[in-house]
């Protein structure tokens, strides 16, 4: 920390965004497998959200890897700063009044876990997208699997490198035998009970 730099603080806070936009901001942390179906399902309840007039931002992980975070690799401590910076950017939007959905691999449960206290637990929501690895692997829609069992890609998760399970996930959707529309109604279900 640099101790010539001060914080500053403005007039118009969080609680006056919020209240001009009529909602709370929030995080809906989506963590899994890749190809578990986090950004499909993240898609899916952006898109009911929307329609409920809410105002929401979607953080893809392919998406920002090719931007806020091209200079890293998936070793642990760049995926570790992978997750601040997200965790960081996650906050600001929610700090403006957003909903914001992400959708990260966030495999390291001590990485989660730094993510809800920059964001703020009781607005960092963590949603489990459950998926076999088998079933994953099976898809292979981007065809990573097999290049990491190829040994052509090093550090992929669930072949070679962990993906902790969350503990205590606020929702875990079950994406082998639960299709898309359920899980998004299990979510959206948790959100008006929890955070209406
Ligand atoms: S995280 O671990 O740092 O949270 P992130 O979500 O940003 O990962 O990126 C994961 C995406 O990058 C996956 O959806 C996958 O398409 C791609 N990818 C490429 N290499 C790897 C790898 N070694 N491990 C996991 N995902 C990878």
């Amino acid at each position: 920390m640099n101790q010539n730099i001060f914080k500053q603080n403005y007039k118009i806070n969080r609680l006056d965004r919020e209240k001009l936009l009529d909602q709370k901001g929030l995080v809906l942390w989506f963590t899994g497998l890749s190809g578990s179906g986090k950004s499909t399902l993240a898609n899916s309840v952006e898109i009911f959200l929307h329609k409920k007039k809410k105002h929401t931002l979607l953080l893809d992980g392919d998406n920002l890897r090719h931007g806020l975070s091209n200079d890293l690799t998936f070793s642990p401590e760049d995926r570790k700063e992978n997750i601040r910076r997200v965790s960081h950017v996650a906050n600001l939007v929610a700090d403006s009044g957003l909903i914001v959905l992400s959708a990260f691999v966030s495999p390291f449960k001590s990485d989660r876990e730094e993510a809800s206290r920059i964001i703020g637990k009781n607005r960092f929501i963590e949603i489990y997208v459950e998926c076999p690895l088998s079933v994953c692997e099976s898809r292979d829609i981007k065809g990573l699997y097999l290049k990491a069992r190829e040994g052509i890609i090093s550090d992929f998760t669930g072949v070679t490198s962990p993906f902790e399970t969350p503990e205590f996930p606020s929702i875990t959707v079950n994406t082998e035998t639960t299709n898309i529309e359920n899980c998004t109604k299990k979510i959206i279900s948790y959100l008006s009970k929890n955070h209406a």
